[in-house]
């Protein structure tokens, strides 16, 4: 009967191997007939009863099973049921070969995951035209999984070759702002260092002079005096450049926050902002302006409260340095809102406001409208890098002009338990 068939292609035998067939029968004339039909384009095994079967498959694993139904000890429904169950083999296609037409029959049969139904007397031509349909679908599932794998691989190689593209970036910007940081702090530092040497040499010469007409009795009452005087001006001079350096190393300390020195604990969000508050509170009492907290209670971060003081302090100076020239009244405000993970902190004046183009470059190092009039421009880099760094969150600035500054910090709730 084979050898009147055409010959058949399988997707294995444009590989490498023949398909697998494993043939399932206790009628020795069925199992020679089924084995005649696909020997010549399959590799056929015959098992006589289901244990035999599911012996064969813990060596020789088929592509397609045919399963007779009726069998003595163990019926084709119980060795599928077994198949199914077996991680190694459920996925291996099962056709049951049945005398039976029976409609609850079938239901039964593709209830316990067969796929096909071939009926006995079988037809040469359906059953080889069934089991090819078959085994094109369980090859082309496997093929689809093999992209499937290939691609999630591929995702996750991809996906590793950026995070570390990224943190080289990320490295590099940081070596970036570290080296326009020490431009800066070389920058600020030169103007005060080269005054006091200045002052320094001329007092030197100065007083050399002062003793060349002390020795030869030149030295006047009016010499003297503006001697004198010179020498106050210096000084002054020496102080205040001195005062000006150590204003700056302060700052660039504060930049220089190192995270794992911070002290980490759970403290409540509104004591924090009360205690900044209170502290500040000499340096409020002596101007008109008010300072309002609208915290609500039971906020509890496992976080760094130096921060939060040092973020609050700074944009509060910022408001009496920057936001209320000329002005007799102003008022800031700082609030907080839990909603779900995101805790907001705000803050808010009634000032002068922050226009656009001031906005865009607020968090940049060195940025500072009060350049030479005691501005470093390092106070909201602080700010940034202490939000964005030590407590994980954004920050982002009102740029609107003519209505006061505001100050978003987003902070995740659930990272600060
Ligand atoms: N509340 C505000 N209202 C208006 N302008 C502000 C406000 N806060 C900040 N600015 C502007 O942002 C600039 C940068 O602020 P930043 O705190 O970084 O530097 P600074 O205050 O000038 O100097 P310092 O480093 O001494 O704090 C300020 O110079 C000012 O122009
Ligand atoms: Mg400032």
């Amino acid at each position: 009967m084979a050898a009147s068939e055409t010959s058949t292609s399988t997707p294995q035998e444009n590989t490498t191997s023949r398909a697998r067939l494993l043939v399932v029968d206790d009628q020795p004339i069925i199992a020679l007939l089924l084995n005649q039909i696909f020997l010549d384009d399959y590799d056929v095994q015959i098992a006589h009863s289901g244990a035999e079967a599911l012996t064969y498959c813990k060596t020789w694993l088929p592509d397609l099973i045919l399963l007779d139904v009726v069998m003595p000890v163990m019926d084709g429904h119980e060795v599928c049921r077994r198949l199914k169950a077996n991680p190694l083999t459920r996925d291996i296609p099962v056709m049951f070969v049945t005398g039976f037409t029976d409609p609850k029959e079938e239901s039964i049969g593709l209830e316990l995951g067969a796929v096909d139904f071939i009926s006995k007397p079988v037809n040469p031509a359906v059953v080889r035209a069934r089991v090819r349909t078959h085994l094109k679908l369980k090859f082309q599932a496997e093929t689809l999984e093999l992209i499937n794998q290939t691609l999630e691989s591929r995702i996750a190689e991809r996906s590793a070759e950026l995070k570390t593209a990224m943190g080289h970036l990320l490295q590099t910007e940081k070596l970036a702002s570290l080296g326009s940081m020490v431009a800066g702090i070389t920058h600020e530092l030169a103007t005060p260092l080269s005054n006091m040497r200045l002052a320094a040499t001329s007092l030197t010469e100065y007083v050399h002079k002062v003793k060349t007409d002390i020795k030869g009795g030149a030295l006047t009452r009016s010499g003297l005096e503006r001697f004198i005087t010179f020498c106050s001006d210096t000084t002054d001079l020496i102080d205040r450049s001195a005062r000006r350096s150590e204003a700056l190393l302060l700052s660039f300390k504060q930049v220089s926050v190192d995270q794992t020195s911070e002290r980490r604990c759970h403290f409540d969000l509104r004591k924090i902002v009360e205690h900044t508050v209170h502290v500040l509170g000499p340096t409020l009492k002596t101007t008109p302006y008010k300072l309002i907290t609208e915290i609500p209670p039971e906020i509890i971060l496992n976080s760094f409260p130096g921060a939060i003081e040092q973020i609050i302090t700074n944009l509060v100076n910022n408001s009496l340095a920057h936001a209320f020239p000329e002005r007799t009244e102003g008022c800031m405000i700082i609030y907080a809102q839990l909603a779900g993970d995101l805790l907001a902190i705000v803050y808010t004046d009634d000032g002068i406001g922050i226009p656009a183009p001031i906005g865009l470059r607020i968090f940049d190092p060195f940025f500072t409208t009060k350049a030479g009039r005691g501005g470093s421009g390092l106070g909201m880099y602080t700010v940034y890098q202490l939000v964005t760094g030590l407590l994980g969150g954004t920050i982002e600035v009102g740029a609107d002009g003519g209505c006061g500054a505001v100050f978003t910090i987003r902070l995740n709730y659930s990272a600060l338990q």
